[in-house]
C-alpha cells in the first residue's frame, strides 16, 4: 500500500514536472513568435530618417548659378525588423543664386510634380522647370507658368554648412514629400 502511494506519488510528480516543462516551452515558442507581430502591429512603421531632420546631399560646388542641378537624396531607413543601409529615398532640384553672400542663396525643389506626381524635368533651352505628363511648367523659383498642377514647386528647407576641413561647405536639405492633388501643400512623410 505505502509503495502504491509512493509510485502514485512519484508519478504525480513526474507528471507535473512534463506539464511544467511543457507549459514553458509552449510560453517561449510563443514569445518568439507573437512578439515580432506585436513589434510589428504595434511598432512604427518603416520610416525615413532624413524626414525631420537637415542631411547633406550635395557639396556647394556641384551647384551652378547656370542651371538647377538634379541631386538624389539618400538615407537609412528602419522598419520593425531591419535596419537598411542608406539608399535613395527622392530627388530634389537645387537654384543656385548669383548671390552668395545671403541665407538664400541656394533653394530646393522637390522633384515631384504636385498634380500626380511625375517627375519634373528642366528644359535648360528655355530657362524652365516642365513636368512631361500633362505639361505643367513653372519658372526657376518654382512658381507655376501653367499647365494642370495645383500648385507650384514643393520648396524644402535648405541651408548651407560651414566649410569643412577642406573648406568646401556643403547643402542640407530637410526632405519631405507631399501630397499630389491638393492646393495646398500637405506632407506625408
Ligand atoms: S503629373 Fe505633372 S502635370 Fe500632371
Amino acid at each position: 500500500m505505502v509503495n502504491l502511494l509512493s509510485r502514485n506519488r512519484t508519478q504525480m510528480t513526474r507528471r507535473s514536472l512534463f506539464q511544467w516543462l511543457a507549459y514553458t516551452f509552449h510560453g517561449a515558442a510563443g514569445l518568439i513568435v507573437g512578439a515580432p507581430l506585436v513589434r510589428f502591429f504595434l511598432g512604427k512603421r518603416p520610416e525615413r530618417k532624413s524626414a525631420a531632420t537637415f542631411q547633406r546631399i550635395a557639396p556647394l560646388s556641384v551647384t551652378s548659378t547656370d542651371q538647377p542641378v538634379r541631386i538624389t537624396v539618400s538615407a537609412d531607413r528602419t522598419d520593425a525588423f531591419t535596419h537598411y543601409p542608406p539608399g535613395p529615398i527622392g530627388v530634389v532640384w537645387l537654384v543656385r543664386n548669383q548671390d552668395l553672400g545671403g541665407a538664400g542663396q541656394v533653394r530646393c525643389f522637390q522633384s515631384v510634380c504636385p498634380h500626380l506626381g511625375c517627375a519634373i524635368d528642366f528644359a535648360s533651352e528655355r530657362g524652365v522647370f516642365f513636368c512631361p505628363c500633362h505639361a505643367s511648367e513653372f519658372a526657376p523659383d518654382g512658381s507655376q507658368n501653367f499647365g494642370p498642377s495645383p500648385r507650384g514647386m514643393d520648396e524644402l528647407p535648405c541651408r548651407l554648412s560651414e566649410p569643412d576641413d577642406n573648406g568646401e561647405r556643403w547643402v542640407e536639405v530637410t526632405y519631405q514629400e507631399f501630397r499630389t492633388g491638393t492646393k495646398e501643400p500637405i506632407p506625408t512623410v
